[in-house]
């Protein structure tokens, strides 16, 4: 079969290839069936197999392709204390021979001990990272810049850092992972005989939302892809996710434009801010493990899943229509929610 536009496009940027891919395409017959909606399947993207998967490992290939082209030994990120782009970071440059110094911030108020130590961080110890703590959590620019007075002591002591930083000004390096996806979905839906109408996401950083936003619509495929926001509220969002977007198809060099018509964002399940657990997620990750067996966490897909599950019950998924859900992972921070022990 020939190659698409964005296999083509792909091809050209240096990547590693680490992840388990293609991801499974599954239905959730039990779920449609509870809900009286829409058809639902999941794309498992928490099985992206490295360091207990999710979407960061799509999103490390092509950050890690371009360290290793750099010749880096160290990798050097920001995220909150639970983040999972940083055990991402760490298990990558883990696996590729290098170290790993990443910077937790102090991004959510009122957690504890578990939130501190277990769950991500967990896991970050051991991998071996060294961590540092950034304890403003809302300054994107700030983390950014702490992170290159990390990389420059990095190479005062003579080692190679390659920085993966986070804030909206940077390119999307990130996003080219989830244009795959795109592509890669498309396929196992033509496959399966299943025409998709629309895509609920988790949007926070936005990398996911436009690269996946970018790779269908480069692919002449007109899904719409809901984000549902995680850390901002839905007018921040939309215009983070429409010029990541734009960026993103120009990093790939693929000839599409996204318009403030194809970016769709909800704000409705973001309950008191990044991190902080809802009552429609923790409805979400009920019926998502009684009716699929399917593992949720509390920050990212949990909320996501408020936002199929809303749109399905207020009807702005039709009942003739197909949904695809992107579990994008995270579930080791469930590990780090004492509340979840508890029924408050
Ligand atoms: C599990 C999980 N899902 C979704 C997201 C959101 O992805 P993005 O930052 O690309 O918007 C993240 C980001 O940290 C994540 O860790």
């Amino acid at each position: 079969m020939a190659n698409t536009v964005v296999e083509e496009a792909l091809s050209k940027i240096p990547r590693v290839r680490l992840a388990h891919l293609p991801t499974p395409l599954e239905s959730m017959e039990n779920l449609s069936q509870r809900l009286g909606g829409p058809s639902l399947i999941v794309k498992r993207d928490d099985c992206t197999g490295v360091a207990l998967g999710g979407n960061k490992a799509r999103q490390a290939e092509f950050y890690f392709g371009q360290a290793v082209a750099a010749g880096a030994d160290t990798a050097i990120t920001t995220g909150a204390f639970q983040s999972n782009h940083a055990r991402m970071t760490c298990a990558y440059a883990r696996k590729l021979g290098m170290a790993c110094e990443i910077q937790l911030e102090h991004r959510v108020a009122g957690k504890g001990n578990s939130y501190l130590n277990s769950g991500n961080v967990l896991l970050d110890r051991l991998l071996g990272a060294r961590i540092h703590e950034f304890s403003d959590g809302e300054d994107e620019k700030g983390a950014d810049e702490n992170l290159a007075r990390i990389a420059a002591a990095v190479a005062a002591d003579g080692g190679k850092p390659f920085v993966i930083p986070l804030g909206a000004d940077h390119p999307p390096v990130g996003a080219l992972g989830y244009v795959e996806a795109a592509d890669e979905l498309l396929n196992q839906a033509t496959a399966m005989d299943i025409n998709i109408d629309i895509v609920v996401l988790s949007s926070g950083s936005a990398s996911t939302h436009a690269g996946m936003l970018v790779g269908l619509r480069a692919l002449g495929n007109k899904a719409r892809v809901l984000g549902v926001c995680v850390r901002r509220d839905q007018a921040a969002q939309a215009a983070r996710v429409l010029a990541r977007s734009n960026a993103t198809a120009e990093l790939a060099g693929l000839p599409v434009t996204i318009t403030e018509e194809d970016v769709l964002v909800t704000d409705s399940y973001l309950g008191s801010g990044y991190g902080q657990l809802t009552p429609e997620a923790r409805e979400a990750m009920t019926l998502a493990a009684e009716c699929e067996g399917l593992i949720l966490d509390p920050v990212y897909t949990a909320k996501a899943m408020a936002g199929l599950i809303g749109a399905v019950r207020e009807g702005s998924i039709d009942s003739h229509e197909t949904a695809v859900f992107l579990h994008t992972g995270g579930t080791p921070a469930l590990f780090a929610y004492d509340e979840l022990l508890t029924g408050s």
